[in-house]
């Protein structure tokens, strides 16, 4: 939740129009993190306070007021800089409601000694804000952020008060702060007497360094590629903080991911890394002065052509249509064709080790939130037919809420396409404590899950920016098929289920491609007939339960239109209360085993006068209901298996455009935000 995004220029002219331009185009990247207010901290002309603005909506609100503000001051937009540090913010709200005063920078106070953007939450701020307004501070916020800056200001005063001379330095000043603080954060400091400097330090939630270098020269790496850390003073450099790589990548691709209990100091062109160990500052030993530690920069493989749009209107409408690449490249390289006498195969790098000790655990537990929890739901059935271990599911904060059983027995496989959402990630930790065998899913490469686990594989989906998830979610349920393919692979009796999945696999972005355009039209005319309609209901069971789950998630969330998935065997235990003329109802029934039993169902709602929408098998739509012409979605039928990748397409352009014709902001759905770093 929330977006940081900060810029230093060291020893390069850059104009305040200029300062100003990147900061809100690293907020506009990172908009899709929150977006109900937004801020930034300059420097001003006249004084050594640093300005903040701050306003309630949307980047662009944002800049409108910041527009209006240079109108009526004196601020020069064409002033120079050889040296500047600017931060910036955008909101997603936690504690207090979008409203300026609850934006950030939050601020020390009247001369805004101390300025903070913050992704997280401090869970101890109200006793912190007792203590400090004994101090004398007077709080203008409901924010749990506002304790930080006052916080540094408060250390700030009293070294001085002791020391007499300004010999405390700005690293010293954050350590003593973050060692009052509990919970979760990313943070980025600018300060009034510490000009021209930037600290970042965090604490679970994401965090990245970015620094650009001028005059030299960028080696194109690959994933990882190390390169060393530019330190030399004097040469022009730009440097940048965010709160993930889509921010970063159209000014540099050398990247720190910067750890938990990092100190990142950003001060004459040089940056400096102190070490702060929390839990040993907690016990009184972190006192002592932190570690200074040494990292390489990393090589980011992104591009920029990624995280724009391109010709589409939308980032979600991009990435449903997306598919067909991002299939192939989450496939690419782990499909083994075979040959004579050589079987096909799946090869999954990351996994391969811990194959065996997969095989022998006591179950197979997934763990997710939301469309990656039903990523995991439509793949248990072939993990189950596959590997011969129990598989159950768990929704991360439920696990958490029951403090669940999970055994050093346990394989826990975590999935997650931020690779950040803070339940799942505490469902880490949980598993991890409780000695389970950790497997990470997810899309960022370096986040917090993908390096916290024992090992994983890496969804290759690209980048999602639309809040709604939907390449990503084809993708992980390709990942998990592959995975119950390489758990399930010294099983002889398998063997042609198994090819005939691979065969599927290798064709399933090219049956995704073939119906894209086909579904896009239809859905949209679908959607003009259902857009008035208060509530939508799908039906589901077997591999497609999920499907009709995450159709249900997809309406729902961003064309906030009333939605839920149901388990057809489920009809007549309650739901079928509520069918009449008026309700609206979908049921997937593609040719699978299930197929006779939804034909039932089928009839059971066309009995009761439900308005049916049936999803079938090209060819199949007679079959459905026969005798009773019904709305049809027919699309290719694949394996079983593979059959939710190609079911969910429809539906995920059906909210989509619903979504357009109903007028609502489609990759900013209200309420929402893309990476839920708090619980
Ligand atoms: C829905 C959606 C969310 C996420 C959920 C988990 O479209 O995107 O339900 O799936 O918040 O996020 P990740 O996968 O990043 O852990």
């Amino acid at each position: 939740m929330c977006g940081i995004f900060a810029y230093l220029n060291y020893n390069v002219d850059r104009k305040r129009k200029y300062i100003i331009e990147v900061l809100f185009n690293g907020l506009r990247r990172l908009e899709y993190r929150g977006y109900d207010s937004a801020g930034i901290s300059i420097d001003s002309s006249s004084s050594d306070s640093p300005l903040v603005f701050r306003q309630e909506g949307n980047i662009d609100s944002l800049v409108k007021s910041v527009d209006q503000e240079v109108a009526k001051t004196e601020l020069k937009l064409d002033e120079s800089f050889f040296v500047h540090a600017g931060i910036a913010h955008t909101r997603w709200a936690t504690h207090g409601e979008p409203a300026p005063r609850n934006g950030h920078p939050q601020s020390s106070g009247v001369g805004n000694d101390f300025l903070v953007v913050h992704n997280g939450v401090v869970t101890n701020f109200e006793v912190l804000k007792e203590t400090l307004v004994r101090q004398g501070f007077t709080f203008e916020s409901e924010t749990d952020t506002e304790v930080i800056p006052k916080l540094a200001k408060y250390v700030f005063d009293k070294s001085n008060e002791d020391g007499g001379d300004q010999t405390v330095t700005f690293s010293q000043i954050v350590i003593e702060v973050m060692r009052h603080l509990e919970g979760a954060y990313a943070l980025v400091f600018k300060s009034r007497h510490y000009p021209n400097e930037l600290i970042a330090c965090k604490r679970g939630s994401p965090l990245l360094l970015g620094v650009k270098e001028l005059n030299g020269n960028l080696s194109n790496g690959s994933l990882f590629h190390q390169t060393e850390f530019p330190t030399k003073n004097g040469q022009p450099k730009e440097f940048f903080f965010s709160s993930d790589a889509h921010a970063l990548v159209e000014h540099t691709k050398k990247v720190l991911v910067i750890e938990d209990g990092e100190v990142v100091h950003l001060k004459e062109g040089a940056v400096s890394i102190l070490k702060f160990d929390h839990d040993k500052a907690k016990n009184g030993v972190g006192l002592t002065r932190p570690a200074s530690v040494q990292r390489a920069l990393s090589i980011l493989e992104m591009e920029v052509e990624q995280i724009n749009k391109g010709r589409y209107k939308h980032y979600m409408e991009k990435e449903i249509h997306e598919q067909p690449e991002s299939l192939k490249t989450t496939m690419r390289g782990r499909l083994i064709r075979g040959g004579f006498h050589k079987a096909k195969s799946v090869l999954l790098g990351g996994l391969k080790d811990h194959l065996k000790t997969i095989r022998r655990s006591r179950r197979i537990v997934f763990i997710g939130c939301g469309t990656s929890y039903n990523a995991a739901l439509a793949a248990r059935p072939i993990l189950e037919e596959l590997s011969g271990v129990p598989v159950t599911l768990e929704i991360a904060s439920d696990l958490l809420d029951r403090q669940g059983p999970i055994y050093r027995e346990d394989t826990a496989v975590f999935v997650s396409q931020s690779g950040e959402t803070a339940d799942t990630l505490h469902a880490l930790q949980y598993a991890l404590e409780n000695g389970a065998l950790c497997v990470g899913i997810t899309n960022t490469v370096g986040s917090a899950i993908a390096r916290n686990t024992h090992c994983g594989i890496h969804i290759n989906a690209g980048c999602e920016i639309g809040v709604a998830s939907t390449k990503a979610y084809t993708s992980q349920i390709v990942v998990m098929a592959m995975m119950a393919l390489a758990i399930g692979d010294d099983t002889i009796s398998s063997l042609s289920r198994r090819e005939a999945i691979i065969d599927g696999l290798f064709d399933l972005p090219n049956k995704v491609k073939e119906v894209l355009p086909k579904l896009d039209q239809e859905m949209k005319d679908l959607a003009k007939q259902l857009m008035a309609e208060q509530s939508l209901l799908v039906f589901g069971r077997g591999y497609n339960y999920a499907t009709a789950l995450e159709g249900a998630l997809k309406v729902k969330e961003v064309a906030l239109m009333h939605s839920e998935g149901i388990l057809a065997g489920e009809m007549k235990h309650g739901p079928l209360a509520l069918v009449d003329e008026n309700l609206s109802i979908l049921v997937i029934a593609t040719h699978d085993a299930c197929f006779s039993k939804q034909q039932s169902v089928i009839q059971q709602l066309h009995a009761r006068k439900g308005r049916l929408i049936v999803m079938c098998s090209k060819g199949e739509a007679p079959l459905v209901c026969p005798g009773v012409s019904v709305r049809v979605i027919e699309v290719p039928q694949v394996e079983d298996c593979l059959q939710p990748v190609i079911n969910i397409i429809p539906l995920q352009l059906l909210s989509y455009h619903l979504t357009v014709l109903r007028g609502y902001n489609v990759d900013q759905p209200r309420n929402l935000a893309k990476s839920v770093t708090t619980q």
